[in-house]
């Protein structure tokens, strides 16, 4: 038995010759979204690796659900900044690809996931477009839907609106917030922007400069509530939160300002 759904146990990295991450210890609870917050180069992406498989601690371990986190496998899925679609499959067979081991479901139960996570996402008049034909955004929406239908356990996400414009960022922030208040699913988020941490965020670990090395976790719900709209983002409450982690950051690099 254990606290915490996923867990670090004093795991590093290094990189000959480079530490990039630092000892670090961390516990997340199931189904909180999670964001990890650090300047750019810091080891935000090696630590979301480690957790997905892709690359393995220099030293200690992750544990997910009180077992080794190993090879990646279909309990973490996972959404990068840029989604490289199947240009030969629809939107829907997109979402449809990422259930294909799960032999569990059969095929009406399949297509009424596409249909289900299509609709949560807001695709639905998309479902037979084809990923060429649709916005940047449009298709980061297919990833998470697609990281969603397949059932994953925890959902890794690495700056995945980072290539987008503002105003398809601030949407896909609300509506990922929403998909979270309905269908809570243990999440990473990682990003090195303040005001998209605070918005999506259950919790928010903060990251020092390279080696990676946590320097607060901050309780965003506890303050904010889980409930997230435009609206809370010109609330002062939210204000506050962003200027103290701001400040936080500044203090943290050194920074004067
Ligand atoms: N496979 C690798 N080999 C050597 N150095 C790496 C490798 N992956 C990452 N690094 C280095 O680790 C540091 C942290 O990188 P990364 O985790 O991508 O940071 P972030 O995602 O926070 O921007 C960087 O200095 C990067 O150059
Ligand atoms: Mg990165």
């Amino acid at each position: 038995m254990s606290d915490g759904y996923l867990r670090f146990e004093s795991v590093t990295k290094r990189f000959e010759p480079i530490q990039v991450v630092a000892e670090t210890d961390l516990s997340i609870a199931r189904n909180d979204f999670v964001v990890f917050l650090g300047p750019s180069g810091c080891g935000k992406t090696t630590l979301m690796r480690m957790v997905g498989g892709l690359d393995t601690p220099t030293s200690g371990r992750i544990l997910l659900d009180d077992r080794l986190v190993g090879a990646p496998d279909r309990r973490r899925g996972m959404v990068f900044q840029s989604y490289s679609s199947f240009p030969w499959l629809t939107v829907a067979g997109n979402i449809a690809f990422g259930m294909r081991y799960r032999d569990d479901l059969r095929a009406a139960e399949k297509a009424e996931r596409v249909d289900h996570y299509l609709g949560l996402i807001g695709l639905e008049a998309f479902a037979d477009h084809y990923p060429n034909r649709i916005s940047g955004g449009m298709r980061q929406r297919v990833a998470i839907a697609r990281t969603l239908a397949a059932g994953s356990d925890i959902l890794l996400m690495d700056e995945p609106f980072g290539a987008l414009d503002a105003l398809t960022r601030e949407r896909l922030q609300v509506e990922l917030r929403r998909v979270q208040l309905h269908e809570a699913k243990t999440t990473i988020f990682v990003t090195h922007d303040v005001e998209e941490a605070v918005f999506l965020a259950d919790r928010i670990v903060v990251f020092s400069q390279r080696p990676a090395r946590i320097v607060a976790e901050i309780d965003v719900t506890g303050r904010l509530g889980a409930d997230r709209s435009l609206d809370l983002r010109e609330s002062r409450p939210f204000f506050e939160l962003r200027n103290e982690v701001l400040h936080l950051i500044r203090h943290e690099s050194g920074d004067p300002a």
